[in-house]
C-alpha cells in the first residue's frame, strides 16, 4: 500500500455528508486538487471525488514538467508563437495567450506551497528553477521536479487537500452521470458510486467542476502505467447537453517504452531536450529527414515520422539514445527512468533505448470559455477533459499540466466572482435501480473493452484512412447498442461505467475524424493530404 492510499478519507460516499455539496469537484488530478485548494485558501467548502485513490490521473505519472516564461532570455511571445505553430493552426489564439500570461503565476503558486522544483544547479543564488527543453520550444522553458514532475505537485496537494478541512475528500467514488435542470440548462447534482460497495448516490451541489483527465484508454497501447483515463468527464458532459470538440486529435506521444517485460511507461521527450537522438537498427538518425527541428520537432510529427520507419522497415520499433550525456547526468536528470529500464536490464547509460510511439494526451474536449465555464450553467470542465482551445491540433510539450494548474484559476476565480448568485442545492431525483439485476456475464465487459481498444489503435490511430474509419465507426455502433442494453439491464459497476463511457468517446472521436477532410496537426489521414487553407475546429453538439 502506498503512502497515499494510507491517507485519511474525510467521508466515504455512504456518509449522509456528502448528500449536499457546495462545490463538487470530480478528479483529483492537477487540475481537481488545485482548484480544492484555491477554494479553500479562498474560505470555501469543497467536495473532492475521484475513482480511486486522491493522489492519481495522469498527474501523477507526469514526467517532464510545467512549461512557463521563466527563463531571462525567453518571452511571452515567443511561447505563444511555438505553441500556436505546434497546434497546426487550430489553436485559439486567445486561449493560448491567456494561458501562457498566467505560466510563471502558476508555477510561483506551486512552488509556494512547496512543491520541490529541480533547482538550476549553476545559480549561485539557488533561488532559479532548472529549466529543460521539449518538443516545439524554442527556448528553455520548462520547469520540473527531475523526471517525476507530476508525482510532485500531485502529492504536495494531495497533502494539503487532506489538510484543509474545508475540503472533503471521498476516494474510490465515481460519478456516474450528472443531474440537470434541462429548462433552466443548469447543472443540479450528480450521481455517484461507491467502487467498493456498489452503492449509489445522488448529491446536490451549488456548481460542479469536472476535472476528470482524457481518454487516452480508448486505444490498446497508452502511457499511463495505471491503466489510462477514460474519458468519464466528456461522455458525461456529452450526455448532459454540452457540446465536445477537437476530438479528432489525439495525442501519440512518439516515446513509450518498448519491453515485453513492462506495462506503460513512458520516456519523457526532456531525454529528446537533453540531446537524446532517435535511431534505426543500424544505428543511423532520421528525423532530420522528416523535418529540420529533428528530434525537437512537434510530436505529431516525430510520432509519424517513427511509425513511417517501423512501416518501412518492418520493425517493432526504434531506439532512443541518450549515452552521450553520461552518467552523471542521465542520473541525475532521469533517476526514474533510468531506474526503472535498469529493473528490465536496460543500462541507459550503456544501452539505446526501445521505444514506440503510445496513445498519450485528448487534445479536444468539453468545450470551455476563458472562465472554463461550459455550455451548463454551474458546470466548469478543467484540465485534460475540457477543449479550451489552447491545444489546438496538436498540444506542445508540458502545456498540458499549465493549463490545468492555470484554468483551475480561472474556475476558481469565476466561482468567486459569482459565489452569492449561485443556486442553493435542491432534493433531487433518487438513482433507481428497482428494475435491474446482477449481471452473470461480465466477460461482455471485458470482451468490448478490448475489442474497442484493439480497433481503435488499429483503425483510428497515427495514419488513418476513411475506410479504417467507417470500419470503426460500424464496430463503434455495434457496440454501443451491445453496452447501452448491457446498462439498462444490470447493475452499474465502475468496469461497466468506464466501457460505456469509452464507447461514447470512441463515437466522437471517429465521427469527428470523418468530418474533417484534410490532414492537420494530429489528425492524418491518407485520403485527405493536404492541410486547407482556414482552419476550422470541430465542434459536435448533442
Ligand atoms: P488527471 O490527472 O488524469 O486526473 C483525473 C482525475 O479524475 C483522477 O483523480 C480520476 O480518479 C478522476 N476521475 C476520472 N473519472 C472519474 C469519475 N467518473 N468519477 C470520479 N473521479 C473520476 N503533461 C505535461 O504538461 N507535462 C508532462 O510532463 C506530462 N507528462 C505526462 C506523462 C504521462 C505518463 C501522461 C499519461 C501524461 C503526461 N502529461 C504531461 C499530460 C498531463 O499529465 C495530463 O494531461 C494532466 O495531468 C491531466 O490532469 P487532470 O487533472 O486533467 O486529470
Ligand atoms: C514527457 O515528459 O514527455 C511528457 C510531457 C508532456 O506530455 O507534456
Amino acid at each position: 500500500m502506498n503512502r497515499r492510499e494510507t491517507a485519511r478519507v474525510h467521508h466515504s460516499v455512504g456518509d449522509t455528508s456528502l448528500e449536499t455539496a457546495e462545490i463538487l469537484i470530480i478528479g483529483s488530478g492537477a487540475a481537481g486538487l488545485s482548484c480544492a485548494v484555491r477554494l479553500a485558501e479562498a474560505g470555501h467548502a469543497c467536495t473532492v471525488v475521484c475513482k480511486t485513490q486522491l493522489a492519481s490521473g495522469s498527474s501523477l505519472w507526469a514526467q517532464g514538467g510545467i512549461s512557463a516564461v521563466l527563463g531571462p532570455d525567453d518571452t511571452q511571445e515567443a511561447h505563444v508563437q511555438d505553441t500556436l505553430i505546434a497546434g497546426a493552426g487550430l489553436c485559439d489564439e486567445a486561449a493560448v495567450r491567456y494561458t501562457v500570461e498566467h505560466g510563471a503565476e502558476v508555477v510561483h503558486w506551486l512552488l509556494d506551497r512547496g512543491v520541490a522544483f529541480t533547482h538550476d544547479e549553476n545559480d549561485p543564488s539557488g533561488t532559479r528553477l532548472h529549466l529543460t527543453r521539449e518538443g516545439g520550444h524554442s527556448h528553455r522553458r520548462v520547469a520540473h521536479a527531475a523526471d517525476a514532475t507530476g508525482r510532485a505537485v500531485e502529492t504536495t496537494l494531495a497533502d494539503l487537500a487532506i489538510a484543509n478541512p474545508l475540503i472533503h475528500v471521498c476516494e474510490h467514488t465515481m460519478a456516474v452521470d450528472l443531474i440537470v435542470d434541462k429548462a433552466a440548462q443548469r447543472v443540479l447534482g450528480a450521481y455517484l458510486l461507491d467502487v467498493k460497495t456498489g452503492t449509489i448516490r445522488t448529491v446536490t451541489a451549488r456548481a460542479i467542476v469536472l476535472a476528470t483527465g482524457g481518454a487516452n484508454q480508448a486505444y490498446l497501447y497508452l502511457s499511463n502505467p495505471d491503466g489510462g483515463s477514460s474519458g468519464d468527464g466528456i461522455a458525461m458532459a456529452w450526455r448532459a447537453g454540452c457540446r465536445v470538440s477537437n476530438m479528432e486529435f489525439m495525442q501519440f506521444h512518439p516515446t513509450g517504452l518498448y519491453h515485453p517485460g513492462s506495462g506503460s511507461f513512458l520516456i519523457s521527450e526532456a531525454l529528446r531536450g537533453e540531446g537524446a537522438k532517435l535511431t534505426l537498427p543500424d544505428g543511423s538518425r532520421f528525423m532530420d529527414r522528416f523535418d529540420p527541428r529533428a528530434e525537437l520537432a512537434p510530436r505529431d510529427i516525430v510520432a509519424r515520422a517513427i511509425d513511417h520507419e517501423m512501416k518501412r522497415l518492418g520493425i517493432r520499433h526504434v531506439w532512443l539514445d541518450i549515452r552521450h550525456r553520461g552518467p552523471e547526468f542521465i542520473h541525475a536528470h532521469f533517476p526514474s527512468i533510468q531506474a526503472h529500464c535498469l529493473e528490465l536490464g536496460i543500462d541507459i547509460t550503456q544501452q539505446p533505448i526501445p521505444v514506440v510511439p503510445i496513445a498519450h494526451f485528448t487534445c479536444g474536449g468539453v468545450t470551455t470559455d476563458l472562465d472554463a465555464r461550459t455550455d451548463l450553467a454551474g458546470l466548469y470542465a478543467i484540465g485534460e477533459v475540457a477543449c479550451t482551445g489552447l491545444h489546438g491540433a496538436n498540444r506542445m510539450a508540458s502545456n498540458s499540466l499549465l493549463e490545468c494548474l492555470v484554468f483551475a484559476r480561472a474556475a476558481t476565480n469565476d466561482l468567486l466572482a459569482h459565489w452569492d448568485a449561485l443556486p442553493t442545492t435542491r432534493t433531487l431525483p433518487e438513482w433507481d435501480a428497482s428494475r435491474v439485476s446482477d449481471s452473470d456475464e461480465d466477460v461482455v465487459i471485458s470482451h468490448n473493452w478490448l475489442e474497442l481498444r484493439t480497433f481503435m489503435w488499429d483503425y483510428v490511430g497515427i495514419v488513418r484512412t476513411t475506410k479504417r474509419l467507417l470500419r470503426a465507426q460500424h464496430r463503434v455502433h455495434l457496440l454501443q447498442r451491445e453496452i447501452a442494453e448491457f446498462y439498462r439491464n444490470h447493475h452499474v459497476t465502475a468496469d461497466l461505467l468506464e466501457l460505456r463511457n469509452l464507447v461514447t468517446v470512441a463515437d466522437l472521436i471517429v465521427r469527428s475524424a470523418l468530418g474533417r477532410h484534410e490532414s492537420r496537426g494530429l489528425h492524418y489521414t491518407l485520403d485527405y493530404l493536404q492541410t486547407d487553407a482556414v482552419a476550422t475546429p470541430t465542434v459536435l453538439t448533442p
